[in-house]
């Protein structure tokens, strides 16, 4: 799919097909209205029979209308006028994407001012138009042989006028779609074409021609000389070799702090010796989604030029079997001396994200997020709407909600207090990698995450457990089955607001 904006009156194009947007009205027995005035009154019928009622995420298709230069009419809900937000407007935009490509056109025409019009948010807008857009686009079929999306669809964004706050928007739009399409797709890539390797290679390939962006990549030899004991001890069990991957953005002043992203990246979780049982294991192939998400990240903080310092740190490995693996009981060393046991070899993410952590902290950053789909107890918490994130940072805690709100992506703040650290206490070890106490899981996860954070680093650790892929019965500009690139859009923003 290829998506631009054209400063043009919608009226002067020919095009296939045409989407135009309805309105419902806050009163009950008032009829809906359509954005376009002369199609308006063409539909008056189906707007007073009610065909035409202007509810969110409704699409009437009149296929051969012949109107003007169109061949095909599509009608899409937009809600209450005074209940359009641009989250609003991105489910909208996945709509009206999903009706043009169930017409099989090569080419349509959107017109965006129907959207816009008498709103101060037309910028805003038209972001999340190309957002909704371009996400509602992916699809994951190159493992099948016959190819659904085969067809070539060409989308043109209508709009009378713009200007450079308008278009810089709508390229951020087009910018942070791909990225998180790009990321989806590592997700969805089957654990056999989705190694430690090859999810280092991709993040090179990627990073290629993007200007001020270095990625380098730990072999396993590099990472026992670099003292990873949490990674080495994951990695034990499989014949993959774990990487650890760097992303190095450079936006700014090199005395300026980075801002740090950290990824889970475990590119399959069998659960080690502590194994999983069968029925679901296969999804374990999106445990690498925190990664990827970070991955995609940097590639997006680096394409829309922030004026940052940017790393992105992304451990990964896979959590498999074999006659090396760490056994519940053994103890490992973390980069910052810490010692801990390993007492369920399930609980991995977090001792791979304790050298990842370690690590970020010697680069002193301004601030440290990191994305895992860490725990299962974070799915039972918030099913597959909200991330939880967890931070002790008050300022953090602000930062996060505002870039969220900018978004549309939905997070929910978590407790963390010491007695959470105290339940990872170890017996033998500093620290136990499961807690001795009841319930909390997540919140002692992340209190053993902390463990590895310096002091007074502002740090909030993101569990995407639950929405870090199927979440397309809720948001309809993601796949059903398929992984969400949760996060990106809003790192992206906490990014921003360290610039
Ligand atoms: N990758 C899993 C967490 C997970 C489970 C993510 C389900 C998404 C859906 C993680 O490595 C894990 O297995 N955690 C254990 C920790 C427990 C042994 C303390 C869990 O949540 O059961
Ligand atoms: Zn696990
Ligand atoms: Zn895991």
């Amino acid at each position: 799919m290829a998506i631009n904006l054209l400063v043009k009156d919608i009226d002067s194009l020919t095009s296939p097909a045409l989407v135009v947007f309805s309105k419902s009205s806050a009163q009950k027995e008032k009829l809906a209205k359509v954005t376009h005035s002369e199609l308006g009154k063409k539909f008056a019928e189906a707007i007073a029979e009610k065909t035409i009622t202007g509810k969110h995420q409704e699409a009437i298709t009149f296929r051969e209308m012949n109107h003007g230069g169109f061949r095909h009419v599509i009608v899409v809900g937009l809600g209450k006028e005074n209940e359009i937000t641009h989250e609003t407007v991105r489910q909208s935009a996945a709509t009206a994407f999903e009706a043009i490509r169930a017409l099989k056109v090569k080419e349509a025409v959107v017109h965006f001012d129907g959207i816009s019009a008498g709103k101060k948010d037309a910028a805003n807008f038209l972001q999340a138009a190309a957002e909704g857009m371009v996400l509602t686009s992916y699809v994951f079929d190159e493992l099948k042989t016959a190819k659904k999306d085969a067809e070539e669809l060409n989308v043109h964004l209508v709009t009378k006028t713009a200007d450079k706050a308008a278009k810089d928007a709508f390229n951020e739009g087009v910018i942070l779609g791909s990225v998180v399409n790009f990321s989806r797709r590592l997700g969805d890539l089957p654990g056999n074409l989705m190694t430690p390797t090859i999810l280092a290679n991709s993040a090179v390939e990627a990073a290629k021609g993007i200007a001020n962006l270095k990625v380098t990549v730990w072999d396993k030899a590099r990472v026992k000389k670099e003292r990873m004991g949490g990674l080495l001890g994951v990695a034990a069990g499989s014949d993959q070799e774990p990487r650890f991957i760097i992303m190095e953005y450079k936006g700014a002043a090199a005395s300026k702090k980075p801002v740090c992203f950290v990824g889970k990246g475990l590119t399959f979780d069998c659960g080690g010796i502590s194994i999983k049982p069968g029925a679901g294991m296969e999804e374990m192939k999106y445990d690498m989604c925190g990664g990827a998400n970070v991955i995609g990240t940097l590639l997006a903080i680096a394409k829309l030029k922030l004026k940052v310092n940017a790393v992105g740190l992304v451990a990964s490995t896979e959590n498999l079997i074999n006659g090396s693996a760490t056994k519940p009981g053994d103890v490992h060393t973390a980069r910052n001396g810490k010692t801990f046991e390993v007492n369920n070899t399930d609980a991995e993410g977090r001792l791979i994200l304790a050298d990842a952590l370690s690590y970020a902290t010697e680069l002193e950053p301004q601030v440290i997020c990191d994305a895992a789909t860490l725990t299962g107890a974070m799915v039972i918490a918030l099913g597959n709407t909200h991330t939880g994130y967890f931070t002790r940072n008050a300022a953090l805690k602000n930062k996060i909600e505002r870039a969220a709100g900018e978004s549309g992506e939905w997070v929910w703040n978590m407790p963390l207090v010491d007695f959470h650290v105290a339940d990872m206490k170890g017996v033998y070890a500093d620290l136990s990698n499961i807690s001795s106490g009841k319930g909390a899981g997540s919140a002692t996860a992340a209190a053993f995450l902390e463990q590895f954070v310096g002091e007074g680093i502002p740090w909030a650790h993101f569990d995407i457990a639950g929405t870090g892929w199927a979440v397309g019965n809720r948001l309809p500009y993601c796949t059903k089955k398929g992984a969400s690139g949760v996060m990106i859009r809003t790192f992206v923003e906490i990014a921003r607001q360290h610039a």
